[in-house]
């Protein structure tokens, strides 16, 4: 970092002025993205049309570099990967005193008389430390790779249940690890990104195929889903996430998914295979309904070819032959899971109370691995929690 760190009592200057305006957080964003646009109009082709939707980010991301702002490398590890984030939005390093002065002004107007001279210069401080570590990251990000891929869609399947696999063929090469995800905007939305996972290890011709489920009023998803066809075109963010394979060790492996959530857990799963593990795996695959156990036959078809793979079903709201309950349910009957490096991917709700199951069967928090469950870039762990937070932060 360049610029000096906060003193302890502009770091509680910022703190304090903050806790005046958030109660007020919706209307000063709005006030926020008014005096952006007002006052520096070419920064309004980069946010989509429609800003009603997660509105909010810019503003949970200050929050979380304002709680950050006594932890470098944290804040350090958080604003580097938000300014390579930036690259794909089209923002440039001259915007960031825009956004600054934007931020500022709107901080003044909301914080009323907590609002002084030397709040204004804390605030400032903070913000310019913070937005000089994005600068930096995305530029030294220039040099390693694009700020996004066009590719074109070349088959689009409907697998039922408002699912369809896409595949996408890249203009270059896509570099990325099984487990990854990828942001996509589509020509529907455009410069509306949203979060999908290849269901594959990488492959040599480089396409990426996607499942995608259809979600109720969703934007995006819809869009693939009902109207994407093979000729369309779409843009790639670069790949994002740390549950790879890279993180389990030795361990034998425990694979839990629902719904689409399958996707990064087949590409889990492939990988294994082509590096010719010689660990145990089980999977299980949840949903409410038999109906709704999409992708079931491919796993079980890729557990027959490989001995070391073990797959069963989980079905809550249903009644069938093999596996009944939800996915904690079955995870607690086949369990204890402390041996094992643990992979789930799902609906929040799944995941969330699986992490916690795992955690009372005695799985060590670091040996459980997820995607960020919301808005990526604002969600994805930092440094691993210690012991003592491991159930708390659930
Ligand atoms: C790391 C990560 C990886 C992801 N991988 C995949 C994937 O491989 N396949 C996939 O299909 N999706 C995946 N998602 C979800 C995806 O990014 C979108 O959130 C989803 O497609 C909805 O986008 P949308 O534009 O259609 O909905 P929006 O227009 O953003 O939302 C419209 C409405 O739908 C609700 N909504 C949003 N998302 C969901 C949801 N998932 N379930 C139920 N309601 C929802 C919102 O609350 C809102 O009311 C992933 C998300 C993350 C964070
Ligand atoms: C310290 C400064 C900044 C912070 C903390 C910040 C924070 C954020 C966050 C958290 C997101 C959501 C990311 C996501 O959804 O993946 C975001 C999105 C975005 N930011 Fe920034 N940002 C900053 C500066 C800028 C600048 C200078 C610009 C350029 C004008 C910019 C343009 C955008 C755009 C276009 C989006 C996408 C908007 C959307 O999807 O609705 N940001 N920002």
């Amino acid at each position: 970092m360049t610029a000096a760190p906060l003193t302890d009592r502009e770091i509680s200057l910022v703190r304090t002025s903050l806790t005046v305006v958030a109660p007020q957080a919706t209307e000063m964003t709005v006030y926020f993205y008014a005096i952006l646009f007002a006052r520096y109009p070419e920064v309004r082709g980069l946010f989509p049309e429609n800003m009603d939707v997660q509105r909010d980010r810019l503003l949970r991301g200050l929050l979380r570099i304002i709680d950050l702002v006594d932890d470098v490398d944290n804040l350090v590890r958080f604003c580097s990967r938000l300014g390579r984030d930036h690259r794909k939005f089209g923002a440039l390093d001259a915007h960031y005193p825009a956004v600054g002065e934007c931020l500022v002004a709107s901080l003044a107007r909301f914080a009323g008389t907590a609002w002084n001279d030397e709040v204004a210069a804390a605030w400032t401080h903070a913000y310019t430390v913070a937005a000089q570590v994005m600068i930096d990251a995305a530029d030294d990000d220039t040099r390693l790779r694009p700020a996004s891929w066009e590719a074109q869609i070349i088959r689009h399947e409907h697998r039922g249940n408002g699912i369809a696999e896409i595949t996408v063929q890249p203009d270059q090469p896509f570099p990325f690890v099984a487990g990854q995800y990828v942001s996509v905007e589509t020509p529907w939305y455009p410069r509306t990104w949203r979060h999908y996972s290849p269901a594959h290890s990488p492959r040599a011709d480089h396409t990426l195929t996607f499942h995608v489920r259809a979600v109720h009023r969703g934007q995006v998803s819809n869009a693939l889903v009902h109207h994407a066809a093979p000729g369309h075109r779409v843009r790639l963010g670069p790949p994002q996430g740390d549950m790879t394979l890279a993180a389990a060790g030795d361990r034998d492996l425990l694979f839990v998914a629902g719904g689409t959530g399958l996707a990064p857990i087949r590409a889990l799963i492939e990988e294994a295979a082509v590096s010719g593990m010689r660990r145990y795996a089980d999977l299980f695959v949840g949903a409410r309904t038999a109906e709704e156990l999409y992708g079931l036959d491919d796993m079980l078809r890729l557990a027959q070819r490989h001995h070391w793979l073990t797959v069963r079903a989980a079905v809550s709201h249903e009644s069938i032959p093999g596996q009944q309950g939800t996915l904690p349910q079955v995870l607690r009957e086949f369990g204890p899971w402390d041996r094992h490096e643990a992979f789930l991917c799902g609906p929040p709700d799944m995941v969330t109370s699986g992490v916690r199951t795992l955690l009372h069967q005695g799985t060590p928090l670091a040996h459980i691995h997820h995607d960020p469950l919301d808005t990526p870039v604002l969600t994805a762990p930092l440094t691993p929690p210690r012991p003592d937070q491991e159930i708390d932060q659930l």
